[in-house]
C-alpha cells in the first residue's frame, strides 16, 4: 500500500510589509541613514503630495501642466502618432492625471485609437483617477496597473503593440544617476524602435527658486516627509516621536540635486517592533529622504550615452523651469 504523505511546502512569499520592512532596516542601519522616498504614498501622504502640487512655490507641477496646457499639440505631432493605428499609453506614476488629461482630451477630440494604462504605486491614485476619467471622457478606454516601475518594465515586452511611455512629473529625479541609467536601459530594451518615450524633467535652476519649493512656508512639505516616520510607526510598530525631528531642505545649483532631510533634533533610540531593533540618533544626525535631481541637456545625454534612447525633441514652459523631452530608440 502507498503510503499518502502530505508535503508540507514551506512557502516564503515576500508580502509588501516586508520589502517595506526589509528597506527600512537597511537604510536605518546603515552609517549615512536614508530611507526610500516610494514610502511617501500612503493615504495621507498622497493627499500631502497633492497639496504640495497646488503650493505657490512648487512650480514643478505648474510647469509641466502649463506645456500641457498649451502645448499638446506639439507633443502630440513631435510624437509622430497615426490617428488610425491602435497605440498603447502607459504612463508610469501617474498620480492624480491632471496633466495627462490635458494630453487625453486633445487625443480624444482627434480619435486617436488607443489605451491609456496608469500604473502607480498608489491604489488609491489609481483608483481615484480610473472615476474622475470615466467621468469626464466616458468613452476613454484605461486599463490601470498597481506596481512599482521596475516591475512593469519587463511586461512591456509581453505584446508588440506601438506604444508611447509617459514617464512625467520629474519622477525621474528621485533616481542616482546610476539608478536612472539602469531604470533608462531596461526601459529602451523592452521597447520595439518604434515606441516613444516622453520624459517630464525639472530643469537646473538657482536655489532662490528650488529651494522654497522643498521648504514651503505652510510647512506642507515637512508635514509630508516626517508622514514617513508615522507610517512606520503605524505599520511597522515603531516609537518615533515626531517632536525631536526635523524637516530639511538642501540645494546647490553646481550639484542640480535637491535632498530632503529628517533630521534628529536630540540625541535619542527608536524601536521598531516588526525590525524588533533600536535605532540610535545623535543630536542633529540626519535621515536622508529624497532626492529630486534636477536635468539640463548634458546631464541627460550622459546618463542616455549609456543607453538606447536618444533626444528627438525638447518642449518647455514659457520661464523654461520644466522640460518634456521625446525620446527614441537609436
Ligand atoms: C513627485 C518626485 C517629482 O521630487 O519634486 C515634492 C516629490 N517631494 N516635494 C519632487 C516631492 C517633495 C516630487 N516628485
Amino acid at each position: 500500500m502507498t503510503e499518502i504523505k502530505t508535503i508540507k511546502k514551506i512557502e516564503h512569499i515576500n508580502t509588501a510589509v516586508d520589502y517595506f520592512k526589509n528597506e527600512i532596516d537597511e537604510g536605518l542601519s546603515s552609517i549615512k541613514k536614508s530611507l526610500p522616498s516610494k514610502y511617501f504614498y500612503d493615504k495621507k501622504g498622497d493627499a500631502l503630495f497633492v497639496k504640495i502640487m497646488h503650493l505657490p512655490e512648487y512650480y514643478v507641477t505648474r510647469s509641466e501642466h502649463e506645456i500641457f496646457r498649451t502645448k499638446s499639440q506639439s507633443i502630440i505631432e513631435a510624437l509622430h502618432l497615426n490617428p488610425n493605428t491602435y497605440f498603447e499609453l502607459i504612463e508610469l506614476g501617474a498620480g492624480d492625471g491632471l496633466k495627462t488629461k490635458e494630453l487625453l482630451r486633445e487625443l480624444n477630440r482627434l480619435h486617436y485609437k488607443f489605451d491609456y494604462m496608469p500604473v502607480d504605486i498608489s491604489k488609491n491614485a489609481l483608483e481615484s483617477l480610473e472615476k474622475d476619467l470615466n467621468k469626464e471622457m466616458p468613452s476613454l478606454s484605461i486599463k490601470t496597473k498597481q506596481g512599482d516601475y521596475f516591475e512593469v518594465l519587463e511586461s512591456l515586452n509581453e505584446n508588440h503593440n506601438s506604444k508611447v511611455i509617459l514617464f512625467l512629473g520629474s519622477n525621474i529625479g528621485n533616481m542616482s544617476d546610476d539608478v536612472a541609467t539602469d531604470f533608462m536601459s531596461k526601459l529602451s530594451a523592452n521597447l520595439q524602435n518604434k515606441d516613444k518615450l516622453l520624459l517630464g524633467v525639472d530643469l537646473i535652476k538657482p536655489a532662490s527658486i528650488v529651494l522654497p519649493a522643498y521648504n514651503d512656508s505652510q510647512g506642507i512639505t515637512a508635514a509630508f516627509n516626517l508622514n514617513l516616520l508615522q507610517r512606520i510607526n503605524k505599520e511597522l510598530g515603531a516609537n518615533f516621536d515626531l517632536k525631536f525631528f526635523k524637516h530639511q531642505a538642501e540645494y546647490k545649483e553646481s550639484d542640480g540635486i535637491a535632498k530632503s532631510f529628517l533630521v534628529s533634533t536630540k540625541a535619542q533610540q527608536v524601536y521598531i517592533t516588526k525590525i524588533n531593533k533600536n535605532f540610535s540618533f545623535h543630536e542633529g544626525e540626519k535621515i536622508l529622504t529624497e532626492i529630486s535631481r534636477k536635468y539640463n541637456d548634458e546631464i541627460l545625454n550622459s546618463i542616455l550615452s549609456k543607453t538606447d534612447f536618444i533626444i528627438k525633441n525638447r518642449i518647455t514652459d514659457s520661464k523654461v523651469y520644466f522640460a518634456n523631452y521625446i525620446l527614441e530608440r537609436k
